[in-house]
């Protein structure tokens, strides 16, 4: 199946289910536009002549992948589209040499999920209960997951449209995120920063990766997209933890746009959740083949031959 089908199927699917809401955006849907605007205000200055065939393997942390194309956090509502559903994704997201990351829930079957071989992130939201999520994060690291991640931006819970999500959460402080760090032993990721204060706080707490995100647009309106902001957090992190971006990456294009400034991995939120009602495993097996397959395209004639070598040069502005 090729992008355009999955995107088109996959709507299709969503709009006929009452869970279809949660494709929407927070209150005005500005984050959606937005998203859109400034990952189009971007071109790539073609070098083609001496161009080697591009590849799009990469290695973060240790975790060797076929592509910087990853699955951003999410578990709602891929339960709801089949019992079989988050094993489906996981295969696929194997076969196609990615990585697989779930939200809340937490689902019950994380080993499983980790024993079709495909690297695992879980996270966890910032609950008010904070016991609770020492328990939940004591149970995830048992489960054989690759990275175990946190939520700094869901706070003050989540709203879709005009829609209360039901999380009771309240910020992290340096400090818990500092013993959640000494707590884990696999590497930590924060996901959802948006400026540079939070990426040295993040530094400071001994964090391995941050996710540069809004959060697919469901908790706070008129947040910037990540690229606005991802300058002055490569400026802080200096090369000294992996960035990951997510919001909006739909082709082989965006994904270079992200990797250009500064990302290691790209995330893909909706995109997952269309492929996967689609077509299945082969869906997403499709739609990270097909992205993929664009990114080194791409790569290839703008001259860049391996992942490592994106540099902001190849970007026109305007
Ligand atoms: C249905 C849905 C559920 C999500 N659940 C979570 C979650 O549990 N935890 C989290 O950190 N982010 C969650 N997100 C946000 C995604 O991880 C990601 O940041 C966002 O979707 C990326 O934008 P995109 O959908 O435009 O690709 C969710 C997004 C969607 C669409």
């Amino acid at each position: 199946m090729d992008l355009t089908e999955i995107y088109e199927k996959g709507a299709a699917y969503f709009r006929q289910k009452e869970f279809g809401r949660l494709m929407g955006y927070v209150e005005t849907g500005y984050i959606s536009d937005n998203d859109r605007r400034i990952l189009d205000r971007f071109t790539f200055r073609q070098q083609c002549i001496d161009a080697k065939e591009a590849s799009t393997e990469c290695a973060v942390l240790g975790v060797s992948l076929s592509t910087p194309v990853i699955m951003s956090a999410m578990t709602m509502p891929i339960p709801a589209m089949g019992d079989d559903a988050l094993m489906q994704l996981a295969r696929g997201l194997k076969t196609a040499g990615s990585l697989m990351w779930t939200g809340t829930p937490i689902p019950k079957n994380l080993a499983e999920l980790a024993a079709t071989g495909v690297p695992l992130v879980a996270n966890v939201k910032p609950l008010k209960d904070r016991d609770k999520i020492y328990a939940e994060l004591d149970k995830i690291v048992e489960q054989n997951v690759t990275w175990v991640g946190i939520e700094i931006d869901a706070g003050q819970g989540t709203k879709i449209g005009d829609k209360e999500m039901g999380f009771d959460c309240s910020p992290f402080s340096i400090n818990e995120i500092r013993k959640i760090k000494k707590r884990v032993h696999v590497p930590l990721v924060c996901k959802g920063l948006l400026s540079r204060e939070d990426a040295e706080k993040c530094m400071e707490a001994g964090v391995d990766l941050i996710v540069v995100s809004s959060h697919g647009g469901h908790t706070l309106d008129y947040l910037p997209h990540p690229l606005q902001v991802m300058d002055e957090i490569a400026a802080a992190v200096q090369g000294k933890l992996e960035i990951i971006v997510d919001g909006g990456f739909r082709r082989g294009t965006d994904v270079l746009k992200g990797m250009a400034f500064g990302a290691s991995l790209v995330g893909l939120g909706r995109p997952i959740l269309y492929a996967l009602a689609a077509g299945g495993e082969q869906g997403v097996v499709d739609l990270i083949g097909g992205i993929t397959g664009e990114l080194a395209r791409l790569m290839t004639m703008v001259g860049i031959p391996t992942p490592d070598e994106v540099h902001r040069n190849i970007l026109i502005e305007g």
